[in-house]
């Protein structure tokens, strides 16, 4: 005989733990089933151990989803301030970095632990190195076939995520269960991603490693994020990287500022008039670091001479260089080390209010799994939340 349950969620990540707490609040019976052996393992490595788990400043225009719409009436039942009072009412020391980018003070292990407490709950089950081996529908709701038993249930809730760091244990089975039930998929790419770059950059580029420096980057699309970027041994990353590649396609350029905090053109007229005879790579040493500049000067066959000797032409074409410097990426690292998956189920096959499936009554997805994808600073633990939130009020 299958056991019965209310609710199954497949996946204890950041939303299948919020959906099964909602869920329980309503008197559901909840199962919940991870292939891994522990819950919310993307939550403890997150924001290098310390979670950043929402941002003050949530809009759906932080989001990436082929409908721009479709996130704003999950953000808005249950808000980044929701969350907030949760974490509070937890006792969990918090602390607000840059751009309202929300984090533990001590550790992620303390969004894990409140979570599992919301889920203690006596109508609530989780199985861990559980794997699901078949779903069916029927008349009153889905049959799941698991390595250890068969179970049935009225809602099913799809919460395991996308693609991005297999060793963690992602998978692609929410997309085969959308597809198994005739859902539309938009198709998934790495986002939140460094970039690779061509052998020849690569090369001129490696002796950079380690080197960070501000940044305003633009895609072609005309999408800018302003924080630093990181030149690695393998190409281009930092925030500012790992933002824009949400909005890059495979053979585009970007653009980057690379002194956006300034004008070029006016800071080295300045110069010139204080220091005529000093050379024009010592003069851009003063803004950017020194071993930069020699390679962007190198590759940019600027010559390097006294600041007198350069005309008013000379010296905007450089300003344009610095402030338009264009590069155009091979890929990226690809889900390996990519923090997000772009794409997914599209959301056109779901409801806004509910996170259900339009076409497939009593089947849910929430979180990383359809096409909705944040900003870098607590954007998809808060999709996470709200959408795990409000598919919990209705499964
Ligand atoms: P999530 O991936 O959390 O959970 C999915 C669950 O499903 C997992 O437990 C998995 O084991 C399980 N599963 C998968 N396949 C299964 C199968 N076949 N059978 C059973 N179970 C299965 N975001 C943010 O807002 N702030 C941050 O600081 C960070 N930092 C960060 C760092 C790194 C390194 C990464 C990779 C990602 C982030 N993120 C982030 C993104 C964030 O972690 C991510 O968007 C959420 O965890 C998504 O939550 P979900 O619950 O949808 O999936």
């Amino acid at each position: 005989m299958a056991d019965k349950f209310g609710v199954v969620v497949i996946g204890a990540g950041a939303a299948g733990l919020m959906c099964a707490a909602e869920a329980g609040k309503r008197g559901r019976s909840v199962l919940v089933v991870d292939h891994g052996k522990k819950p919310g393992r993307k939550v403890l490595i997150s924001g290098g151990g310390r979670c950043n788990f929402t941002n003050y400043d949530v809009a759906a225009n932080n989001y990436v989803c082929r409908n721009p719409h479709f996130v704003k009436s999950a953000l808005s039942q249950y808000t980044q301030w929701d969350f907030i009072a949760m974490v509070a009412k937890h006792e969990i020391a918090y602390e607000e970095r840059d751009h309202g980018q929300l984090f533990c003070e001590d550790s992620a292990k303390d969004i894990v632990n409140m979570l599992l407490a919301e889920c203690d709950q006596p109508t609530i089950e989780q199985r861990y190195r559980c794997d699901v081996h078949d779903i069916a529908k029927t008349e009153a709701g889905f049959s799941l076939k698991l390595n250890t038993a068969s179970v049935e249930c009225e809602s099913l809730v799809i919460a395991t995520g996308g693609l991005s760091m297999p060793k963690l244990g992602a998978t692609p089975f929410g997309y085969q269960v959308a597809e198994q039930f005739g859902l539309n998929m938009v198709p998934t790419t790495a986002g939140l991603v460094p970039f690779t770059l061509h052998k020849e950059e690569k090369e001129a580029f490696a002796e950079l490693s380690g080197i960070a420096i501000p940044a305003v980057v633009e895609a072609e699309d005309g999408t800018t994020f302003k924080e630093n970027l990181l030149f690695t041994h393998r190409g281009l990353s930092g925030p500012v990287i790992l933002q824009i590649s949400s909005y890059w396609t495979p053979g585009q350029k970007v653009t980057v500022d690379l002194l956006p905090d300034l004008e070029l053109a006016d800071t080295l007229a300045t110069m010139r008039e204080k220091h005529p005879n000093q050379s024009l790579k010592n003069s851009l040493s003063r803004l950017l670091p020194k071993r930069l500049i020699e390679v962007l000067i190198e590759r940019g066959d600027i010559q390097d001479k006294p600041l007198k000797q350069f005309n008013p032409k000379e010296i905007a074409a450089m300003a344009a260089y610095f402030h338009q410097w264009q590069i155009a990426p091979n890929g990226t690292e690809g889900y390996r080390t990519a923090e997000v998956t772009l794409g997914g189920v599209d959301t056109d096959e779901l409801s806004s209010k509910t996170m259900e499936a339009k076409q497939v009554s009593g089947l849910y997805f929430v979180g990383e799994v359809m096409d909705v994808s944040g900003w870098l600073g607590g954007y998809n633990f808060q999709w996470a939340w709200s959408s795990g939130f409000v598919a919990g009020q209705h499964a």
